[in-house]
């Protein structure tokens, strides 16, 4: 008896030393096992007599049960710190804050293009995209510029492969082209629809007027913090029968003071020249208040549309006259964010860019 007391103690002690299933199997096979403790045991019975096999069987048996139930208990000991590891492993913490989509947003200088889309839009201008690259003729020619204007120079252009020496290509350098190309797109629309298809004249008969701003990519050779190669522009146009210099006034004031939401907003129209214009301005603004106030900033060139480019778009400048602006979007996006450098909206450094989310 004594003897099967300490086997069940020993098969006890060996499955709290097995720490994983297959240890434990193999705990099992030295007391359980064909060749294992109890087995030998039960041949020893074979030498006894029929009381004692009985008495000595019973035993055995109740030994035997003893170590069974000791297994059990091991392997689901072994089973119930396997699942707590594993769902250790797998915790999931759903007091945790979802991941989010960064929620993006408009570049500051395209906010800027929709506000000045919205409040021309309100005044009845069209929105009108032309090319980036352009041809001499409709970036300088037909704009009324001399041959030899410094602006045609290469150390103010770029110039693109793809044209000829006498019409070279070049990436324009401002909206204006927009200007003729629209103006021509009109003037042709109109002729159709009147029954007077191109005749190689000027057009002078009816026709509802041209309303149009043109924003958009703009190249030049410059950069420092106030100038970038790439900028942007937005061109406006307005022809008819009388639209004067005081359409002008009226309406590009109305769009400053829209625009900083300022109604004290005083601008400048200061004389200048171009070649496209006559006579020309560049318009300053100047703040009543805030950390801008008193000094004049320049925020467009402007004009009266040049007889020879009301020409170019084919009108006749007898009938049709008005005025054209080309103002600078990313300039209007530093004065009314407060930015002092404009190479930061072309960076592309979210931490700057997330600010105008
Ligand atoms: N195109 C001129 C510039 O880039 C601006 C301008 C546009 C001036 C239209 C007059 C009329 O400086």
């Amino acid at each position: 008896m004594n003897d099967l007391t300490a086997v069940v103690e020993q098969a006890r002690a060996a499955f709290e030393l097995a720490h994983t299933p297959a240890d434990l199997e193999n705990s099992k096979a030295i007391f359980l096992g064909k060749s294992g403790r109890i087995t030998e045991l039960m041949k020893g019975l074979a030498s006894l007599s029929i009381e004692e096999k009985k008495l000595q069987g019973a035993a055995i048996n109740h030994a035997k049960q003893a170590i069974e139930a000791a297994l059990n208990a091991r392997r689901q000991a072994l089973a119930e710190r396997e699942l707590q590891a594993q769902l250790q492993a797998e915790a999931l913490d759903v007091t945790l804050p979802g991941r989010q989509r960064g929620a993006g947003g408009l570049h500051p200088v395209s906010l800027t293009l929709e506000r000045i889309e919205a409040i021309f839009g309100s005044m009845g201008f069209e929105v009108a995209q032309g090319p980036e690259i352009e041809s001499d003729w409709f970036n300088f020619t037909a704009l009324n510029t001399p041959e030899d204007h410094p602006a045609r120079s290469m150390h103010d252009t770029f110039y693109v492969e793809g044209g000829s020496d006498q019409a070279p290509n070049l990436l324009r350098t401002h909206t204006s082209p927009m200007q003729i190309r629209h103006a021509v797109q009109h003037v042709k629309k109109h002729r159709l629809a009147h029954g007077s298809p191109n005749d190689g004249k000027l057009y002078s008969g009816d026709m509802p007027e041209i309303r149009v701003i043109a924003p958009g990519r703009t190249y030049r050779v410059d950069s420092d913090a106030t100038h970038s190669p790439m900028f942007h522009q937005c061109e406006g146009l307005w022809v008819g029968e009388a639209i004067s210099f005081k359409d002008l006034k009226y309406v590009f004031t109305d769009f400053c003071r829209t625009f900083f939401e300022n109604p004290e907003l005083v601008l400048r129209f200061r004389p200048s020249f171009f070649p496209f214009t006559e006579p020309s301005a560049e318009i300053d603004i100047q703040f009543p208040s805030g950390p801008l106030a008193g000094r004049w900033l320049e925020v467009a060139g402007s004009g009266q549309v040049h007889p020879n480019v009301i020409r170019n778009m084919g009108l006749d400048p007898e009938r049709y006259i008005g005025f054209a602006f080309g103002m600078g979007p990313d300039r209007l996006t530093m004065l009314r964010y407060g930015v002092n450098d404009l190479r930061l909206f072309f960076d592309g450094d979210i931490r700057f860019l997330s600010q105008f989310r």
